[in-house]
């Protein structure tokens, strides 16, 4: 459907172009004095100069062609010059029905779908999750909805860190503590045990064990390095050995990311790049891009119009090993080949940002990807406490994800039984929709870049900018809709007629603005776009239903119109919260 700007814009344009001016100066946009108008063009104060004209003369011309149409049902020429509009009743109407019977509530789908990879998430295998790891998961599932919402292919890939140091660490702690398991012993030729050795929780506390220990004590380092060097070169057992901590981590971290409402098209991981790097190195050589420097084989990739410093991409260390950034150029080559990406979307902290520049640079140089293969890099900001550093817990240590969550889901459990008789198992049901749309609204609601504090008193309150504010509006709505049915009325499609009031009025109005606040945060790649949309939208309805009398009103048909609207409404919010990664209770 096209954009309710685009629709009003065409017939200022037609008109600009009727009196005799050039179309293009017909451009409107909304109004920034939403006391005074809707839409307002500005384009006669430009078209001045070139017709050596007074402006308002000008815009006196094409209101006299406006008043004419049956979009508007007011228009006026301002001085100096400005047009101000607002649209008629009817045109409202008419667009909120189109809008009704469209299954992508007038979104316009793209006819060319990319096809889109979107590395988020991160996790690092026997690490538990952290904070730190929220903000990738969040942001990148939303992302990832959107881009599908809008039509494209797009694979989601949680890219798991499974082949540094740490790999090295827990093998050798695993092997102080039981040497006697087969996985050491580099005679055994039976097949290694199904059972991992550890559970998930021993593994959680292997690991910053074996990270302290290496730290103090160099010869248990050494060791540490060796494992890795082992696993690196495929050593049996230390292979069997790092295929049950995968295992182990893996299911974990499915259940965690299930919590989350965040699902991975693909667990692909670190190690999968490993096979490509020793032809990828040659080629580098071969062509002239790779040479060695101090030991180290590099690649510039710093540009003449640089302003800052671009350090070459090291490509192998001075000892041979491979970098952070070795395995990210050898994963590009792995989905060029199994899905020739248009465009790999990363999520990760914005201080990896020279990371990515450098890998993306390198990349391009060395024909890893197309000319035309996009690479962006949305690097989001630190969550904070409210004391303004990264957040911690009560003790100042890391904060898990699950103790973060649960945290939030006894908040809303106790907001949500505080004041009245609710069955504990659905009570607990909703808290968890409610908690989850706490934490996602509070990080989603800001640019992705900037930090931000992390308040839960903040987050989990049903008034202000806060998904449970949103939730608790499309409830309300649901609420309505169910009396309404019960009451013996059916919602249909079809019979929204003009707005009787002005509340009614602006509520529409934020309605039609679905498709073009989407096509926006689809380029941007901007969930916080969507959020101070509801957000609006939310306080639209909210205004409109505490002036208006839905359910008891005397006329039928008008009744009838305010369902309907009432239920677009809750449509447009429902798919808009599916876009964050969060959705409603029937009650809360
Ligand atoms: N595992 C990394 C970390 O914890 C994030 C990975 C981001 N993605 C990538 N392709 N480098 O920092």
């Amino acid at each position: 459907m096209k954009k309710v700007l685009d629709l009003i814009s065409q017939e200022v344009m037609d008109a600009f172009e009727n009196c005799g001016y050039e179309a293009s100066y017909g451009k409107t946009g909304i109004s920034n004095r939403p006391d005074l108008c809707e839409y307002q063009c500005n384009g006669a104060l430009a078209a001045a100069k070139k017709y050596k004209k007074a402006p308002i003369m000008i815009a006196n011309d094409v209101v006299a062609v406006l008043k004419e149409k049956p979009v508007f049902a007011e228009v006026s020429a301002v001085n100096p010059g400005f047009i101000n509009m607002k649209v008629s009743g009817e045109f409202t109407a008419e667009y909120l029905l189109a809008m009704q019977a469209d299954e992508n509530l007038s979104v316009e789908k793209t006819d060319a779908p990319k096809t889109i990879i979107i590395d988020y998430g991160g996790p690092n295998v026997a690490k538990p999750l952290h904070v730190g790891h929220l903000r990738s998961a969040i942001i990148g599932e939303s992302v990832k909805r959107i881009c599908r919402f809008m039509g494209h292919k797009v694979i989601g890939d949680v890219h798991l860190g499974d082949w540094g140091l740490q790999m090295g660490l827990i093998i050798t702690e695993v092997k102080h503590r039981q040497p006697e398991l087969p996985y050491f012993d580099e005679s055994f030729t039976g097949a290694y045990p199904e059972e991992a050795p550890f559970t998930i929780s021993e593994l959680e506390e292997i690991y910053p064990t074996a990270s302290a220990k290496s730290k103090e004590d160099a010869a248990y380092k050494e060791e540490a390095l060796d494992a890795t060097a082992k696993l690196q070169n495929g050593v049996r057992g230390y292979h069997a050995l790092w295929q049950h901590i995968l295992n182990v981590s893996v299911a974990d971290l499915k259940r965690n990311y299930s919590n989350l409402n965040v699902e991975f098209d693909l667990w692909k991981k670190e190690s999968d790049a490993q096979p490509y790097i020793p032809d990828m190195v040659e080629a580098m050589k071969r062509d002239g891009y790779a040479y060695e420097d101090q030991g180290a084989l590099i690649v510039d990739v710093k540009e003449e119009s640089d302003a800052k410093e671009i350090p070459p991409c090291i490509i192998l260390k001075s000892d041979g090993a491979a970098l952070y950034t070795t395995t990210d150029l050898a994963t590009i080559i792995d989905r060029m080949k199994l899905f020739a990406p248009d465009e790999i979307i990363y999520l990760a902290d914005k201080r990896q940002e020279m990371h990515f520049t450098q890998v993306f640079r390198c990349a391009r140089k060395t024909g890893l990807v197309k000319d035309e293969t996009g690479l962006k890099f949305i690097g989001f900001g630190t969550m904070n406490g409210k004391d303004g550093k990264p957040f911690k817990t009560r003790s100042g240590g890391v904060m898990r994800l699950e103790h973060l969550l649960s945290d939030i889901n006894e908040e809303m459990f106790r907001k949500i039984t505080e004041n009245h008789e609710v069955d504990p198992e659905e009570a607990r049901e909703t808290a968890k929709l409610v908690g989850l749309s706490a934490v996602k609204y509070g990080d989603l609601s800001n640019q992705a870049s900037k930090d931000y504090v992390f308040d839960v008193e903040r987050f989990t309150s049903f008034e202000g900018n806060t998904g449970p504010y949103i939730l608790y509006t499309i409830v309300r709505i649901k609420s309505i809709l169910n009396k309404y049915r019960a009451a013996g009325g059916t919602v249909e499609q079809g019979h929204i007629v003009s707005p009787a009031s002005e509340s009614e009025k602006a509520l529409m109005l934020e309605i039609v603005k679905f498709n073009s606040m989407m096509e926006q945060a689809y380029e941007e790649k901007a969930p916080h776009k969507i959020c101070s949309f509801i957000y609006d939208l939310a306080n639209a309805f909210n205004h409109f239903y505490h002036e208006t009398k839905i359910l008891g009103a005397e006329d039928a048909a008008q009744q009838k119109s305010w369902i309907e609207v009432l239920d677009l409404t809750r449509r447009v919010l429902e798919t808009s919260i599916d876009l964050l990664g969060f959705e409603a209770p029937e009650r809360m």
